[in-house]
């Protein structure tokens, strides 16, 4: 990606301190998507690497990570699978709990989205500690799925996300980091 594409998201994103907690510099993607050329831009050059690749699914996490991928999903011609917070799905589910930057959670997917050796593409707007994504790849693994990648649009490279997922032997990509 050229340095004038990664200046521009870079701008699109909106920092709002101390939200939701004293010493956060929260990175609010809404601004990007309210701005028509940012998200097409965003969306296009997430999915830049997959063109043409085998490529079943687009697993999105709730829930911002449902705009993009479902976007993603859209553009590679994928079918989508939403990883949600606990509670949030009918049928029976797979759950992973894991630490936030600020709190914790537990996420969940469907045990039948996937079926074996599928190749999915993870997609969320942030990787922060990697909690999130790292508890998704451990779900989609769990069922069987091959994760292909995970992509991102923000990369908060101190906390030290994208590292523990590439500890897993995931193939990461960001598109622009916040340090
Ligand atoms: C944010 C973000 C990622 C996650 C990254 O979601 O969209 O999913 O945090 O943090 P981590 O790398 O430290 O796990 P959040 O849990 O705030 O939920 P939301 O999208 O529903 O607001
Ligand atoms: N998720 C985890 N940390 C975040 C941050 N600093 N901004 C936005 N979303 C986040």
């Amino acid at each position: 990606m050229d340095d004038r594409l990664a200046s521009d998201l870079r701008s699109a994103i909106r920092t709002i301190p101390d939200y939701p907690k004293p010493g956060i510099m929260f990175r609010d993607i809404t601004t990007l998507l309210g701005d028509a050329r940012a998200f097409r831009r965003a969306v296009d050059e997430l999915v830049h690497p997959y063109a043409g690749a085998k490529i079943d699914k687009v697993a999105g996490i709730e829930a911002r990570g449902f705009i993009l991928g479902g976007a993603v999903a859209h553009q590679l011609s994928a079918g989508f699978v939403p990883i949600r917070k606990r509670g949030k799905l009918p049928h029976r589910t797979v759950s992973v709990a894991y630490a936030l930057e600020y709190g914790s959670d537990e996420i969940e997917m469907h045990a039948d989205a996937l079926v074996q050796g599928e190749r999915v593409v993870l997609v969320d707007d942030l990787i922060a500690t990697g909690g999130t994504a790292t508890a998704a790849v451990k779900l989609l693994r769990g069922i069987g799925a091959e994760v292909a990648a995970a992509c991102f649009i923000i990369d908060l490279p101190d906390l030290g996300g994208a590292e523990r997922l590439r500890a897993m032997g995931v193939d990461v990509r960001s598109l622009i980091a916040f340090e």
